[in-house]
């Protein structure tokens, strides 16, 4: 699509009559009853509409006949497998695991944890929650037990679905223990664990707690789509916020089924049909919205993809996926394409892999650098876009809108607002800063439909993102406007990092850090890193008396591991004899990142002490 028109008016109208706009969007969904409001002010968006996400996901394709159309694709590439389910096969398996929740007394509203690895039974799962009106809270594997622990005391589930365990490379990871674990230190007591089991690892099973999903299935009989209202909980997801309680983002119905339509178009380009692929992970609203909901909503081919970008076996993998499932857009992250660029940099898996199905890559997550964006397109000679977005909004919502315009696009850049969002960027004051200097990235409200509007059992929380600019949605970012439009995102304004494209805080780390016994205080800081994007690094001063054993630094690193998960990566230490503050006490976490990064960094006017400064340059250059 190269009509700039096409972009303009869509964005025009959508800023000029929200409501108009999206409830014209909305007629792509199947509604018990139709929304007659789009925005208002105290019921949000689509107040009086009635819908089942799985009904608008399923059942509506296989009704309209489409039922031996591919819906999902499990390419799984560390057990070498690759199966295909049909509508109507997804409709069997969903509505029947519906029934299995049905059974144990699941129901509207009840809260459903999810602790899955990439297989297709977890987004079957996801799919029977919304299909009887549970809320599921799906949690990425690769946080440990204490983590998933604050999520089941905080979400308050009836019932956790899990398997024995997930694959990750070469390595099988038992899921079961850390299942087991979470529950024994959450205070909250879940009534079952049902679980699948996978055929690399069995897993032990506690009487009467623990059902075996097989046998649940077998038995239970299919459950039919309840139909909710548009602002009914969908799911909750966590994330992280700038301390250890992570914020339980709240997704409504009604808007985030109608903006998944529009976005799989109108962004996306992708009619019914075609294939799409997000190499992503259901644990993440990635994964929510492009791998299970927005693809079958909108009646494509979705790929479920388990493996690595390298490694399992080669950085082949992606290539394999998109050329024998005739993917036509793709979606990962920029850590990824570096990861693959890392070992096969002259693109000869790309070269003997032919993926002519392709038609263009999207990339989010992290900020994709000029460099990776020009490398790819050269190697696939396909259209690489950037795109913006978090969890607490679910879409995209600055992108080159590929189903609209798209020629509207600039390396560097992340593209364009997407129509529904207002952008401002204001400075610390609330003041719009002068074009194409750095500001605040700000929402102007209403936030579009889709976007959170609670957080679960934390209104306050949800709050603060409103409180610094009022009548704006703060999101975190810094960036800039340049002069053609086009929004330049440069990292975030709080403390969170992203770790190959796994938003994490670095707040929460230190308090893992600081709760090691030998540890008076520390710092962690995001350190530039050529393949994730960003690590974490620790500075740790010691309790008076403590000698700096060889292992210490090992026994955080493992601390962080255990208590936040294998994600968090954090793999350097420093035990430093004190942290740079300033006469008021505030750590200098901004000079040591930058000296960390090699910035050649001044010795701010404000410091306490310029000598312990230089003692952690001497530690970190
Ligand atoms: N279950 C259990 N453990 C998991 C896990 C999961 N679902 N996901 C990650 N982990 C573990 C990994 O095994 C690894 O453990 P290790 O330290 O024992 O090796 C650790 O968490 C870090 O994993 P990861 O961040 O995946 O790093 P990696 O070094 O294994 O791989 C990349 C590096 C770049 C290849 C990989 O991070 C990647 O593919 N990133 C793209 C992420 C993405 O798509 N994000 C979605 C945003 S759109
Ligand atoms: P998450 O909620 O996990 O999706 O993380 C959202 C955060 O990731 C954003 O606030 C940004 O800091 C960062 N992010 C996501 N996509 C991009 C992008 N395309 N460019 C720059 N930063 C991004």
């Amino acid at each position: 699509m190269t009509d700039p028109s096409r972009y303009e008016n869509a964005y025009k109208n959508s800023i000029e009559d929200p409501g108009a706009f999206w409830l014209e969007a909305a007629e792509a969904l199947d509604w018990t009853v139709k929304p007659t409001k789009g925005w208002n002010e105290n019921d949000g968006w689509f107040a009086d509409g009635k819908l089942n996400s799985c009904y608008n996901a399923i059942d509506r394709h296989v009704e309209a006949g489409h039922g031996e159309r591919t819906a999902l694709i499990h390419a799984s590439a560390v057990t070498e497998q690759s199966q295909s389910f049909s509508y109507a096969e997804v409709l069997h398996h969903v509505e029947r695991t519906a029934g299995m929740l049905a059974a144990r007394g699941i129901g509207k509203g009840d809260r459903v944890i999810i602790y899955m690895p990439m297989i297709p039974e977890t987004a079957f799962a996801m799919l029977a929650c919304a299909r009887i009106g549970a809320i599921h809270s799906v949690v990425f594997g690769g946080f440990a037990a204490p983590e998933l622990a604050k999520r089941i005391d905080d979400a308050q589930p009836k019932l956790v679905l899990t398997a024995s365990c997930g694959i990750e490379g070469s390595k099988v990871v038992a899921y079961k223990p850390l299942v087991d674990h979470a529950l024994d230190l959450a205070s909250h007591v879940v009534g079952h664990v049902i679980l699948l089991q996978r055929p690399q690892r069995a897993a032990d099973m506690i009487p009467d707690r623990d059902l075996d999903w097989q046998q649940e299935f077998a038995k239970a009989d299919a459950a039919p789509c309840v139909p909710v209202a548009s602002n009914d909980p969908l799911y909750i997801l966590y994330t992280s916020g700038t301390t250890g309680v992570p914020k339980g983002v709240v997704r409504d119905n009604g808007g985030h089924a109608t903006v998944l339509v529009w976005s799989m178009r109108n962004i996306y380009g992708v009619k019914p049909d075609e294939t799409f692929w997000a190499a992503s992970d259901v644990g993440w609203v990635v994964g929510h919205s492009y791998i299970v909901y927005g693809p079958l909503m909108a009646g494509c081919t979705s790929v479920l993809f388990e493996g690595k970008p390298v490694g399992t076996p080669d950085p082949g993998t992606f290539w394999r996926v998109i050329r024998d499932n005739d993917v036509s857009v793709f979606f990962t992250a920029p850590t990824a394409i570096r990861a693959i660029r890392k070992e096969d940099p002259e693109g000869a898996f790309i070269d003997e892999i032919a993926t002519g199905s392709l038609r263009a890559m999207f990339l989010a997550g992290e900020r994709a650098d000029p460099d990776t964006i020009d490398w790819a397109e050269a190697q696939l000679g396909v259209p690489v876009f950037d795109h913006w977005w978090q969890t607490e909004l679910g879409w995209p919502a600055i992108a080159t809108c590929m189903g609209l315009d798209d020629t509207r696009r600039k390396p560097g850049s992340a593209g364009f607002p997407v129509p529904g969002f207002r952008f401002e960027l204001l400075d610390d004051d609330g003041k719009p800063v002068p074009a194409g200097s750095a500001g605040n990235v700000t929402i102007k409200l209403p936030l579009a439909p889709g976007c959170y509007a609670t957080l679960w059992n934390n209104a306050e929380g949800y709050a603060q993102a409103f409180a610094a600019f009022p009548g704006y949605y703060e999101t975190g970012d810094a960036g800039h406007l340049d002069s053609d439009g086009f929004l330049n995102i440069m990292g975030r304004t709080d403390d969170i990092i992203n770790v190959a494209g796994h938003r994490l805080s670095t707040g929460q780390m230190e308090e893992i850090v600081a709760g090691h016994p030998a540890v008076a205080e520390c710092a962690v800081i995001g350190v530039d890193d050529t393949l994730k994007g960003m690590v974490p690094m620790a500075l740790a001063v010691l309790k008076g008396g403590q000698t700096a054993r060889s292992n210490i630094a090992d026994e955080i690193v493992a601390r962080v591991r255990d208590v936040l998960g294998p994600v968090a990566a954090l793999k350097e230490v420093h035990i430093v004899e004190a942290l740079p503050k300033t006469r008021s006490g505030k750590i200098l976490r901004a000079a040591m990142r930058g000296i960390a990064n090699g910035k050649n960094v001044p010795t701010p006017s404000t410091i306490e002490n310029a000598d312990v400064l230089e003692q952690v340059r001497s530690v970190l250059q």
